[in-house]
């Protein structure tokens, strides 16, 4: 399968649980891309997993080293990047994936996202919290400004992950975007 323009980067965002990984890895062997997850890409530098960076040095030093991830990754052509689901907090990181390619945001309920992540890998933002549906809410309502600034919306609600990624190849062979891209920097 082919995409309009082989040269951009097919970027996906969106909370933990909305399918990043999965429907990039699927995107990318539909297409012969390379794909980068950057969280795993922050692990391997790193010799650490995401939660032992936040348990040992905190978030902002993740989100340090996410920047960096980002800056990096972005310099990359015509790969598929998900990406860990507070990377838009930071407008530059937005910036620099938006040069480099579409962004795609994917969404689910908060019920629905806390029903995939349950029982996978540590989601630090998430550990000890009473109401982790609610916390996902939290989130969800001070990053959904971010999110709604990417080139596509998708729903992933009740969806199969091969039919999301179609869906996507779909929208950006037919599409001329970019409708809502706003960097707000
Ligand atoms: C985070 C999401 C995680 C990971 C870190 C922080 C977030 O990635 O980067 O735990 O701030 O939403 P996933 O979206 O892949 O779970």
């Amino acid at each position: 399968m082919e995409i309009v323009d082989e040269a951009k980067n097919i970027v996906l965002i969106g909370l933990m649980g909305s399918g990043k990984s999965a429907i990039g890895r699927t995107i990318a062997k539909k297409l012969g891309r390379r794909f980068i997850d950057t969280d795993r890409y922050i692990e391997r530098k790193f010799g650490k997993s995401v939660s032992e960076i936040f348990d040992e040095s905190g978030e902002s030093k993740f989100r340090t080293v996410e920047k960096e991830a980002i800056k990096k990754v972005s310099q990359y052509i015509g790969i598929v990047i998900a990406t860990g689901g507070g990377v838009i907090k930071d407008p530059e990181n937005f910036k620099s994936l938006k040069e480099s390619g579409w962004i795609i945001a994917l969404y689910a309920s908060p019920a629905t996202l806390y029903k995939r992540i349950q029982g996978k890998r540590i989601r630090p933002l998430l550990l000890n919290q009473e109401d982790p549906i609610k916390k996902l809410e939290d989130i969800y309502n001070e990053r959904k400004g971010m999110y709604a600034m990417a080139d596509f919306q998708i729903d992933t609600e009740n969806k199969e992950i091969n039919d999301i990624a179609d869906e996507i190849i779909n929208l950006l062979n037919t599409d001329k975007p970019i409708a809502n891209y706003d960097p707000r920097i």
